[in-house]
């Protein structure tokens, strides 16, 4: 391997200021430290420094969310619940409910991705009354919580403290919160960003970012994805998968990231196929779907998100598509540009993942990835779908990036990979 220009004094500078370099050899814009232009054959050494944060506390197992009761029970504070509509009519709430409800203040429903608006409006009735927030349900229940958490020890509208939009850092408090997933896809039960959503006025997609964001307690409970509909277990699967892959892939990334993100994927091929199974090996599906996804979730809080992301956040901005199946749609495009890629670190993460999870596969590894993907699915959730605006096609295109990854790539590409996903009309 050839190393050229370590300076340890950039190290500093990022850890204190988010440095970042041009690498002349690649012509990439990258991160942090140094520029590697690595042969085949070398063993990558780890430069990028990779931060880990995950909950106090993480239960996993089947059943493990009757363990909420006695938590709430053996440190009693006012606590407010949040939920999707679908957790009140399922079986795990029927068990529980009643009990529940002895230690919680109230609820509030979630039925989609919140606005500013709707955070805002949710503090203004509940500040100075919870201490403590419970979260049960799909992603944009547990962004809801989390967003709310923190917007209860902010004083200002949530949108001063959004990323893209906002003018002002957030601090380091929040409400405790206990996350418990109801679907396996965004892990954000162990992120530290919260999602908000405005299509309405500003359009835009942003996040809520900090560590002490990310939720105290996560249940994970595998149990919890059973009798979720087919479209549901698939796209939200296949965005915990482009979670675990772009953030393998990258540049931010390291040995520690790129492993635990393999573990995640390797994962998420052993349930893929059986997710919504009703005997034994649906359960060990769901039961490894609900580990990659949190895998996921802690895959990119340390590594960050490529071009899948970097798309999908902009098209969130102006249409309400679900965003796993965005993701999803947009993942088989990019697999066939990564199958052409030259770039020398795209290749050789490329080759070691095919090594571990496809090693009997001859093709190129990006497209015996999009083949296995595509004929295990249990829904093919990308052959039918909406339809974009060609000026829609052109508002994403001007505001995406490619985020995290080795390559920029242009508009041209960008806009191949969204035509391909979407019939514009
Ligand atoms: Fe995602």
């Amino acid at each position: 391997m050839q190393r050229v220009n370590f300076c340890f004094a950039k190290v500093i500078n990022f850890l204190s200021e988010g440095y970042q370099n041009v690498c002349p050899g690649s012509g990439v814009a990258f991160g942090y430290t140094s520029c590697f232009m690595p042969t085949d054959k070398d063993l990558q050494v780890s430069e990028n420094l990779i931060e880990l944060y995950s909950n106090q506390q993480t239960l996993f197992g089947r059943g493990s969310i009757d363990r909420l009761v006695p938590l709430l029970a053996a440190n009693p504070q006012p606590t407010l619940l949040f939920c999707g509509r679908s957790f009140l009519n399922s079986p795990a709430w029927a068990r529980l409910g009643a009990t529940l409800n002895d230690h919680i203040l109230g609820y509030e429903i979630v039925s989609h991705e919140a606005s500013p608006d709707e955070i805002d409006g949710w503090v203004t009735r509940w500040r100075g009354h919870v201490d403590r927030v419970v979260a049960i349900g799909g992603g944009s229940v547990l962004d809801a919580a989390k967003a709310f958490g923190a917007m209860m020890q902010h004083p200002l509208n949530i949108a001063r403290y959004l990323e893209k939009v906002g003018d002002t850092p957030v601090q380091a408090v929040t409400l405790p919160l206990i996350a418990i997933p109801t679907t396996a896809g965004t892990g954000s039960e162990v992120t530290q960003n919260a999602v908000v959503t405005d299509q309405q006025h500003i359009k835009v997609k942003a996040s809520l970012r900090h560590p002490v964001f990310v939720p105290q307690v996560a249940i994970l409970d595998p149990d919890l994805l059973k009798g979720a509909p087919d479209r549901v277990l698939a796209t939200c699967a296949i965005d915990a998968f482009t979670h675990l892959f772009e953030a393998y892939l990258s540049r931010k990334g390291n040995l520690f990231s790129q492993q635990n993100a393999l573990n995640g994927l390797q994962l998420f091929m052993q349930a893929w196929p059986y997710l919504n199974q009703d005997d034994s090996r649906g359960d060990a599906a769901r039961e490894a779907m609900m580990m990659a996804s949190w895998l996921g979730g802690v895959s990119l809080s340390s590594a960050g998100l490529g071009v899948i992301h970097g798309i999908a956040g902009e098209l969130g901005a102006i249409k309400p598509f679900h965003h796993g199946e965005v993701c999803g749609r947009l993942l088989f495009p990019f697999l066939d540009v990564l199958a052409e890629s030259a770039h020398p670190e795209q290749q050789r993460l490329m080759a070691a993942l095919a090594e571990r999870l496809l090693p009997d596969e001859t093709a190129p590894p990006a497209l015996a990835l999009k083949a296995w993907l595509q004929q295990q699915a249990i829904v093919p959730f990308w052959l039918e779908g909406p339809t974009l605006a060609a000026e829609e096609v052109d508002w994403i295109v001007a505001r995406a990036n490619s985020k995290n990854g080795w390559v920029n790539y242009d508009p041209a590409t960008l806009t191949e990979m969204i035509t391909a996903a979407w019939r514009v009309v």
